[in-house]
């Protein structure tokens, strides 16, 4: 069953929805992808959202093929949106792609797997699934990245993060922020090694594991 939790955004009247957050975290994400997305190759977004940062990335990274993807119609049909604007050549259709199901792609689709502001919003069982599909999805020396909020162990990096894992968690008692340690377990229990933690604003984290 796919739960989610749709960010707050404001619609233009071609459909295209811009998201506060995703408008502040866009550029200092690009500068850190530098450093952990390959050359060339494709990259499957997952939960994608509003498809800001698909345009932003697909645009940053020319040499990359973009292929945006979420489990609710209405945010892919904010993505589309979006890449009819930009009219980029490396920016495809939004995939309907639900974390926690099998997904639409191939053996060794892609090169590498992002999600962005995802886990703390999904229950243990549904970051286990991500791992799992995204070692499926990747080819040989693919990797996996993941940004958003993190416990580092049992600590929160500050008091605004826990009250935000307070609200979550009274809203679903089964999501809520994981430990940079529990997401580095699953991910070597898919078959993962990882690979770079880099801090980034906002006390958030971009976590990066590949396939050894
Ligand atoms: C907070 S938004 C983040 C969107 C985007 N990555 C960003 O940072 O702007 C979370 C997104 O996750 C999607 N989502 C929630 N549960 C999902 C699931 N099980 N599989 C795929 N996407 C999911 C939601 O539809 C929503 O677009």
């Amino acid at each position: 069953m796919a739960r989610h939790i749709i960010q707050q955004a404001n619609e233009a009247p071609d459909g295209r929805r811009t998201a506060p957050a995703a408008l502040r975290n866009a550029a200092p994400l690009i500068e850190a992808l530098r450093h952990r997305l390959p050359a060339e190759g494709r990259v499957l977004e997952v939960a994608s959202g509003t498809g800001q940062h698909a345009t932003a990335f697909a645009e940053a990274f020319p040499a990359l093929d973009w292929v945006p993807s979420d489990v609710d119609p209405g945010q892919r049909e904010s993505i589309a949106a979006w890449r009819r604007e930009s009219g980029l050549q490396n920016f495809a259709e939004p995939l309907a792609l639900d974390i926690a199901a099998p997904w639409p792609v191939t053996n060794g689709f892609a090169q590498a797997v992002l999600t962005v502001n995802l886990l703390h919003l999904v229950p243990d069982t549904f970051v286990s699934r991500l791992f799992e599909n995204a070692r499926e999805t990747l080819s040989d020396n693919g990797r996996v990245i993941v940004y958003g909020p993190f416990l580092r162990g049992f600590d929160y990096a500050s008091e605004g993060d826990r009250s935000f894992d307070v609200s979550l968690r009274a809203r679903d008692p089964a999501i809520g922020y994981k430990s940079v340690e529990a997401v580095s377990e699953l991910a070597v229990e898919a078959g993962f090694t990882p690979v770079a933690n880099d801090s980034m604003p906002a006390n958030n984290l971009l976590l990066s594991f590949a396939i050894p």
